[in-house]
């Protein structure tokens, strides 16, 4: 396995999915982790992140003293690079050439990074983002690569295995990079490469037999992919010491309360407590407006729910929670502060302390496509594999203004609609989450001969890659246009379809 030191680059963790996607695993820690913590990881072999500081600095953050002197290959990408130069002896001057985006190098030199993929002498298109420069080499190394603003884009010292790349080979803009990586991977520190999700799925199933023993676990089930796997996955390991809840608030997707009930229920014969509270729910939201009040509601009424089933289950050992690997990365760019809150969120594995029961949380190793993929593997349909994310809340943060049955179920009938639509034009995955949202707008228009005064609502469709941020999808207008007239047609109560152009910032995604 490989170790990621992260110096605060935005793109830290792309250099852990294409490593990942060779099939090593790797783990992202901060770089100032503890060095004996380090040892006891034992890595094949070291990268050092990219990040916002400037070694010149004087309070640059540093790679850890042993990381150069253990034997282990060492890959310095970007302030990595810059980073391993100032500590072995190098210089790095700030320069009024910055690069910033494509650039184009030249390779100088063979080096185990290039084997198979760059010859000496060829051009190659990579992605900078640098303004400091490496200016004089550390003894012992040598440069492998130019571009026109870092005459060392890429150096090397074979005899201790330490690489630096001014480049960003994590990105797709650099269209060899994943292959440089690999490798560093398989040719530099020697590893093979079966971290597969078949190979993890066996693991995961031991160590939630070795965790769990004769134990009962308890699991909040929502419909969405993480939980649904983490069911999957745990059911396989101990069977039916895993009961899951479903905590069923009526704000669903059209049909899919039912789903879930088929798939796990009587498909993988998993104990399931299928909870229908939707009354409960919609009498609390009577009423509520407010988009923060009407979150904490349905967390708060979720939480009660979820507390009361477990209590008649005669209560559990261990709650599942299917916690992600980014969810656990102690982030080095997110150091800077306490930031606003937007919104509060709403998940199912956040329950209370009061709950205290210990975790079993066997997908925090993994990304979101890794968890796909065990998915797929574990044999779970591909509606609920391949989902576009979808909030706690459910539908209610999609009606803004109050929340009644009704509204649900012609928003219901509007989103299954535009789904469709989407998934027969080959779309739905290109697009990272496609919804409609139900407008407390009534409008007049006409039908036949008649006029309606009824409700608009507003088509969503978003790409991203984390949620964070995120562009609007430029569908076709004769696309949009077929959407809205069946919607219109099709679904009493919405006589105006309006598409929303506006990306995350300034927007956010949901609506409320
Ligand atoms: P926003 O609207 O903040 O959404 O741009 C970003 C992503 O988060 C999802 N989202 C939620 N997910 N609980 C969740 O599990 C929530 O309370 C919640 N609110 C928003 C949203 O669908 C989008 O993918």
């Amino acid at each position: 396995r490989i170790l990621i030191l992260d110096f605060g680059s935005q793109v830290t963790q792309l250099i852990a999915r294409r490593l990942r996607e060779t099939g090593v695993y790797c783990e992202i820690w901060p770089f100032d982790a503890d060095p004996a913590r380090m040892a006891a990881f034992a890595p094949k072999g070291i990268i050092l992140s990219g990040g916002p500081a400037s070694v010149i600095e004087e309070v640059a953050p540093k790679p850890p003293a042993d990381v150069f002197g253990a034997g282990v290959p060492v890959l310095g990408i970007c302030y990595g690079e810059q980073a391993i130069c100032d500590a072995l002896g190098g210089a790095v001057e700030g320069s009024d050439h910055r690069e910033f985006g494509r650039a184009f190098i030249d390779v100088t030199a063979d080096c185990a990074l290039f084997e198979g993929v760059w010859a000496r002498g060829q051009r190659a298109q990579v992605w900078m983002s640098h303004g400091d420069r490496v200016t004089a080499l550390p003894p012992g190394f040598r440069a492998v690569a130019v571009s026109e603003g870092a005459p060392f884009a890429a150096i090397a010292d074979d005899a201790r295995r330490i690489y630096g790349v001014q480049f960003h080979p994590e990105v797709v803009h650099t269209p060899d990079g994943a292959r440089l990586l690999a490798n560093f991977a398989h040719k530099v520190c020697g590893l093979a490469g079966g971290w597969t999700m078949a190979n993890f799925r066996e693991t995961a199933r031991d160590a939630i037999r070795a965790q769990v023993g004769t134990g009962r676990v308890i699991c909040g089930l929502s419909g969405g992919v993480d939980s649904s796997v983490a069911a999957a996955l745990i059911h396989e390991a101990i069977g039916d010491q895993l009961v899951c809840i479903f905590v069923d608030h009526g704000l669903l997707r059209a049909g899919e309360a039912d789903e879930v009930v088929r798939v796990f229920r009587d498909r993988f014969n998993i104990r399931l407590v299928h909870r229908d509270a939707s009354d409960l729910f919609f009498a609390a939201l009577e009423g509520v407006t407010d988009p923060e009040v009407k979150r904490k509601t349905i967390g708060r009424l979720f939480i009660e729910v979820f507390e009361e089933e477990a209590k008649n289950l005669g209560g559990a050992d261990f709650l599942a929670q299917g916690t992600l690997y980014p969810d656990v990365i102690e982030s080095v760019s997110a150091r800077g502060g306490p930031s606003a809150v937007i919104k509060s969120h709403h998940n199912v594995g956040g329950l209370p302390d009061r709950m205290r029961m210990k975790l079993v949380e066997p997908l925090r190793e993994l990304f979101k496509d890794e968890v796909r993929e065990l998915g797929r593997e574990l044999g779970l349909p591909e509606t609920i594999v391949g989902r576009h994310p979808f909030p706690g809340p459910g539908l209610a943060i999609r009606i803004p203004g109050p929340v009644d049955r009704e509204k649900v179920r012609i928003l219901q009938k509007a989103d299954a609609i535009y789904l469709e639509e989407i998934r027969n034009a080959g779309l739905y995955d290109a697009i990272w989450q496609a919804f409609v949202a139900l407008l407390p707008v009534r409008s007049v228009g006409v039908m036949g001969d008649g006029r309606t005064y009824d409700f608009a609502c507003a088509l969503r469709a978003v790409t991203s890659t984390d949620g964070m941020t995120a562009d609007v999808y430029p569908f076709d207008m004769s696309f949009l246009t077929r959407v809205a007239g069946r919607i219109v047609n099709e679904v009493r109560g919405i006589n105006r379809v309006t598409y929303d152009i506006t990306s995350k910032p300034p927007g956010t995604i949901e609506w409320e």
